[in-house]
């Protein structure tokens, strides 16, 4: 079901435009720029005249002339040079709203091409702390997975995760400088993997010979040294641990945990059809698909490296091929911040040449950077990186102080309490993120990002929060939901909002852009609450029109929860938090 007002609209336009044999691309319409004269405009007639050198006024007043006779337009006028000005009648809105109501979609309808795609987000790396890159690239992965998957199409996330290239070496080359050989490997946790890794990175920093056996050491591993395998395979798991247990917090998820170590074999099978194809060739003992061609001439892709090495190129040209063969995706979408850039261009590019993805949309989204307000990344304040654990645990630190303390209300001891800070908290993290769109970097806000008001994950909470209370009351008296019926003008302002929702779902996924729907949530909660300061729910002057009331505010509360579970973020039942205020 699609109950989007605008469609029924636009559907009647494109027959009247058919009609007057007017070109029915120009007929769409969009919500009014002006509320206050309009619901819709159609400023089709404008372009039309400039094409065809006609009197722009004419042209709209005989589309509105036409109009005039639907009956689920109230009033229709032509302004200014000849837009058109469509308000709807109040029972029209009001049925679709009652129709949305009763609709377990709430009136959002599915994409017609369904297909199967494939996200590669999060990416974080074996040995290496999560950084707010990894975080972000995961917060909107899990977005867009969510998104995906509610417009119908058939999703599979993939964290592919960083395990094959230089830096597993460099840690196996660093144990065994202290340690003499690998024979510890097996009993260091997390916390010492990383420490090791963090040496290693200084020492290949400064000595070219450390830097070698590295690279050397990462050779040999991928050629299947058992030795090798067996400690890199412990590193591995334990990173795993400790990266599932960082994105189980934030309630980011995947369906696969991939690596680039699963594209090894294939990664062999990828230089043959490069070969046989003629598109590959030496290069200073590397061996290379050059890209120098066309109107943006670009480094090659490396195949193969001088020491026998596959690259981080190989690796993600393979998986493709995986993606394709074995999981038979139609589309894959990647999301890292613009580092790389050109890394996925010369891979698509690769992969092109090398005819392996016929007919697969590959698509590269970059994010911008998370930064501190010095405007350079994000830093803990010692100066470190800021890692993922630390930022949740400032995030719940923040929360804390607008909650009671477990045992102050009744059945919220230590663990519901410690719950409800995480799930506040994780939405502050989110929404912070998501507010802003994936391509512009933002400045992670330490003092307000928590708060209960001003446009943040907390604030849609706990607007659900409230009206969760308001519905929790009216059971008491006895009042029941009822038909929505439209009377005052904040009761009208908010079932057009409403009735927006398929249309905000549908850009956010064809734009792939969360922030879309962090602004509707916010505008929707800030109108719900002009709405319901204005209209009594319990006090109305009828009981037809408390129910009317109680119907829109719970259509409310399920759009709102429904827009955050597809930001990723949870709809605790209350926030306890003075919610009953007001009524
Ligand atoms: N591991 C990479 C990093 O930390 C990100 C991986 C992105 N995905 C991919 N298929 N290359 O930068």
């Amino acid at each position: 079901m699609n109950l989007l007002l605008e469609n029924e609209l636009n559907n009647v336009l494109s027959d009247v435009f058919e009609k007057n044999g007017l070109d029915k691309k120009f007929s769409f319409v969009k919500v009014s720029d002006r509320p206050d004269l309009s619901d819709f405009q159609c400023n089709g007639a404008l372009a039309l005249a400039k094409m065809t050198h006609k009197n722009p006024r004419e042209i709209a007043a005989l589309i509105a002339g036409d109009l005039q006779k639907i009956n689920f337009i109230d009033t229709i006028s032509v302004d200014g040079p000849g837009f058109i000005n469509i308000k709807l009648n109040n029972e029209f809105i009001a049925s679709n709203i009652n129709k949305m109501a009763s609709d377990e979609r709430l009136g959002c309808g599915e994409v017609e091409d369904k297909h199967k795609v494939v996200l590669d987000y999060g990416g974080p790396n074996v040995a290496k702390e999560m950084h707010v890159g990894h975080l972000r690239s995961g917060v909107i992965g899990e977005s867009i997975r969510r998104i995906e998957k509610f417009v119908g199409n058939e999703v599979t996330a993939d964290v592919h995760l960083g395990d094959w290239g230089t830096p597993m070496g460099m840690i196996l080359a660093e144990i065994i400088k202290t340690d003499g050989n690998l024979d510890k490997v097996f009993s260091y946790d997390i916390s010492q993997i990383t420490e090791f890794y963090k040496r290693a990175n200084i020492r290949c920093k400064e000595d070219e010979a450390a830097k070698e056996t590295a690279r050397k050491i990462t050779a040999e591993l991928q050629d299947g040294n058992t030795e090798y395998r067996k400690a890199w395979q412990h590193l591995r798991n334990e990173s795993v641990k400790a990266i599932k247990d960082n994105y189980e917090k934030l309630d980011v998820n995947f369906d696969l945990w991939w690596g680039e170590s699963d594209a090894h074999e294939t990664c062999g099978k990828i230089v043959k059809i490069a070969r046989e194809k003629g598109v590959s060739e030496i290069d200073n003992g590397a061996e290379i698909i050059r890209l120098e061609e066309g109107n943006k001439p670009k480094p090659p892709v490396i195949l193969i490296k001088s020491d026998g090495g596959y690259t981080y190129h190989t690796t993600d040209i393979a998986t493709i091929k995986m993606r394709v063969d074995d999981l038979h995706t139609d589309e894959i979408v990647y999301f890292t911040d613009s580092r790389q850039t050109l890394h996925f261009e010369q891979v698509f590019e690769g992969v092109g040449k090398l005819g392996i993805a016929p007919n697969v949309k590959l698509k590269h989204i970059v994010f911008g950077t998370v930064n501190g307000a010095d405007g350079k990344p994000f830093k803990t304040r010692d100066g470190g990186v800021m890692n993922l654990e630390t930022l949740i645990e400032i995030s719940k630190d923040k929360v804390r102080q607008s909650l009671p303390k477990a045992g102050e209300v009744d059945g919220y001891g230590e663990k519901e309490i410690e719950k409800l800070t995480s799930q506040i908290a994780v939405a502050a993290i989110k929404f912070q993120d998501l507010k802003n769109t994936i391509a512009s970097g933002y400045v992670f806000e330490l003092d307000d990002f928590a708060k209960f008001e001003g446009k943040t994950g907390p604030y849609i909470q706990y607007a659900i929060a409230r009206i969760n209370s308001v519905l929790r009351k009216a059971k008491t008296t006895g009042l029941d939901l009822g038909k929505v019926l439209l009377q005052t003008s904040e009761e009208r302002i908010l079932a057009l909002k409403l009735a927006q929702v398929h249309n905000v779902v549908m850009r956010a996924h064809n734009e792939k852009e969360p922030s879309i729907i962090a602004d509707y949530t916010y505008n929707l909660a800030q109108i719900f609450s002009t709405f319901y300061n204005a209209c009594s729910i319990m006090n109305a002057e009828n009981t037809e029109l408390a129910a009317s009331r109680l119907t829109l505010a719970k259509l409310v509360r399920d759009v709102l929860t429904l827009m955050l579970y597809l930001l990723g973020i949870e709809a605790p039942e209350v926030m306890l938090k003075a919610e009953n205020q007001g009524e």
